[in-house]
């Protein structure tokens, strides 16, 4: 076959017959070869990325970090922060994981939703949570407690808030909630309550979920309780709104999910989004919001339709609360 080359090689440019592509001319070629080259070695390593994230997401890792929040000379109490746990009744390696967490020997448990990513889900999230569930605990609904997962555009998430505007929710919030209770933690959606643990009184409030508008702050606005040892916050999404009330009326360690850390990092710089209104820089880990301390979990899972993590390993935290003289 003939190789079309109206304009011939370029002074001092050698060009071979095989390296011209029919009907293209020989600079023009070169540049397409070189562009086919250029998304071989993209397509091979945006293959080696995918493989990477798919791996990390499932590199379930616990962060331990003290929280100087209590009286000084306290005693400290050991809180373990569950969050965003995304269960499918098929995730066996992460259940177990979960499971083994009652060694920690908590004091308390924190869950601060997205339990769920699938209607048969509550049975495999109760085996998995286990003994845990016998340890005082507390917990609130992420959004994916009521909507299942639905097939989207894996990158919307960084591009713009997840949008869970369905209508009526289509997964087992209510026997999800009846499970968690039956073992004993508490309710705390749009709720206030006292729980005592190791001898120590916590004043607890926590919201429904912010992120679809389900928090409703008024009826346990307040300040805490002044003889309490811990006045505590527990959301779901870390948005401002809920942030400012629950700091503004005195929680000194305010508990949240949702961000999964941004789910999707850039290593030496960090995560560019939190799936609300929270800025990036305390996408996960402690910060301080007003006069509170804020703990954000990076969570241990991710929607069953983007299942990757990047830079950004999947997490539960054990927090040991000690006194504010504790360097
Ligand atoms: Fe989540």
């Amino acid at each position: 076959m003939a190789l079309s080359n109206p304009t011939g090689p370029r002074s001092g440019a050698h060009v071979s017959e095989r390296a011209t592509i029919v009907g293209m001319p020989v600079a023009d070629s070169l540049y397409a070869k070189r562009a086919i080259k250029t998304l071989g070695v993209a397509g091979v390593l945006g293959a080696g990325v995918l493989a990477y994230s798919l791996a990390e997401a499932r590199s379930y890792r616990l962060r331990s970090i003290v929280v100087p929040v209590l009286e000084p000379g306290s005693e400290p109490l050991l809180v373990l922060h569950l969050s965003d746990l995304h269960m499918t009744p098929r995730q066996t390696a992460k259940a177990g994981w979960i499971r083994a967490l009652v060694d920690l020997e908590p004091d308390l448990v924190v869950a601060t939703g997205d339990f769920l990513s699938h209607p048969d889900a509550v049975y495999p999230l109760v085996e998995a949570l286990g003994p845990l569930l016998d340890v005082p605990g507390a917990f609130v609904l992420g959004s994916n407690d009521y909507y299942a997962p639905k097939f989207g555009n894996p990158l919307a998430y960084l591009l713009h808030p997840t949008n869970h505007d369905r209508g009526e929710p289509n997964l087992p919030w209510a026997e999800l909630k009846g499970a968690l209770s039956a073992g004993g933690w508490i309710d705390l959606s749009n709720r206030r309550d006292h729980i005592k643990v190791d001898g120590r009184l916590i004043d607890v409030r926590g919201v429904d979920d912010p992120h679809i508008k389900r928090d409703h702050y008024e009826p346990i606005a307040g300040p805490f309780d002044p003889l309490a040892d811990l006045a505590l916050g527990v959301t779901h999404a870390p948005y401002l709104r809920v942030l400012d009330a629950m700091a503004d009326d005195g929680a000194q360690l305010i508990m949240a999910g949702h961000t999964h850390g941004g789910q999707v990092a850039i290593p030496g710089y960090g995560a560019l989004v939190t799936n609300c209104d929270l800025d990036p820089a305390r996408v996960k880990g402690l910060s301080h919001h007003r006069n509170s301390l804020l703990h954000v979990s990076a969570g241990l899972g991710t929607n069953p339709m983007t299942p990757v993590r990047f830079a950004c390993p999947p997490e539960a935290t054990l927090l040991t609360l000690v006194g504010r003289d504790t360097e």
